[in-house]
């Protein structure tokens, strides 16, 4: 199984990859901040929970999100060929907890990590949030998620680097740059 963890500060452009990834390798994507903003809509007593930190740019606190992916990850179908992780692990805690979650049905994760200058994410977030509706897409809260991207986030990619599961790559030009840089890791790891 092909199992990806893309990291990347908010904007980095982690769910545009994703569409990509899944139309040429068909793999499952699970984007945790789509799962709860899905809550939130539905109105269920997690929605409720944590619609505010959502919109102020917090973490939702590691045992919902680590009990979400145990679900996730007990509930996938047969045929998967692979997970996206996009937006999961955020925190170190949550990284040892998908690797004996992962350990434990015999599957490994590698990460790949998009480097956008913050300008940039910031341009993009901006300009996204004219149109997104997402209750985080404001200046304010885009600076608040990119402070606890570097501070509580960060740490998550030395985890992945120590254990050599790590790839860097430059996602601040075109969508197809990326993931054409992307593509190379995926067919190298595939072999
Ligand atoms: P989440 O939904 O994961 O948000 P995020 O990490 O802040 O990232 P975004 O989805 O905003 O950006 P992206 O990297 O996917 O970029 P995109 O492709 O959309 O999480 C939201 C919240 O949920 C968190 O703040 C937290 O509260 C909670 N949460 C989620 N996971 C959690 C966890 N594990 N633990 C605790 N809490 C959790 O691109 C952005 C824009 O740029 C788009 O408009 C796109 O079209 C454009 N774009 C993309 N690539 C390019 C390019 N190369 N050039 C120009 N424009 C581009
Ligand atoms: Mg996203």
């Amino acid at each position: 199984m092909l199992n990806i963890i893309l990291c990347g500060a908010p904007g980095s452009g982690k769910g545009t990859q994703s569409d990509f990834i899944v139309q040429k390798y068909g793999l499952d994507h699970l984007s945790t901040g789509d799962v709860l903003r899905a809550e939130i809509k539905s109105g269920s007593e997690l929605g409720k929970e944590i619609e505010s930190l959502i919109a102020q740019g917090q973490l939702v606190p590691d045992h919902k999100m680590i009990h979400l992916i145990d679900h996730y990850l007990e509930t996938r179908s047969e045929n998967c060929k692979g997970i996206i992780f996009d937006g999961f692990p955020r925190t170190v805690e949550q990284a040892e907890a998908l690797t004996l979650l992962l350990e434990r049905r015999h599957m490994e994760a590698v990460m790949i990590d998009l480097f956008v200058e913050e300008d940039e994410v910031i341009k993009r977030l901006l300009e996204r949030g004219r149109t997104s509706g997402r209750a985080d897409d404001n200046f304010e809260t885009i600076k608040q998620r990119l402070k606890i991207y570097h501070d509580v986030t960060k740490p998550v990619c030395q985890y992945y680097l120590k254990k050599h599961n790590y790839f860097a790559i430059n996602g601040n030009n075109t969508m197809e740059d990326t993931f054409a840089q992307i593509d190379t890791i995926l067919r190298l790891i595939q072999k």
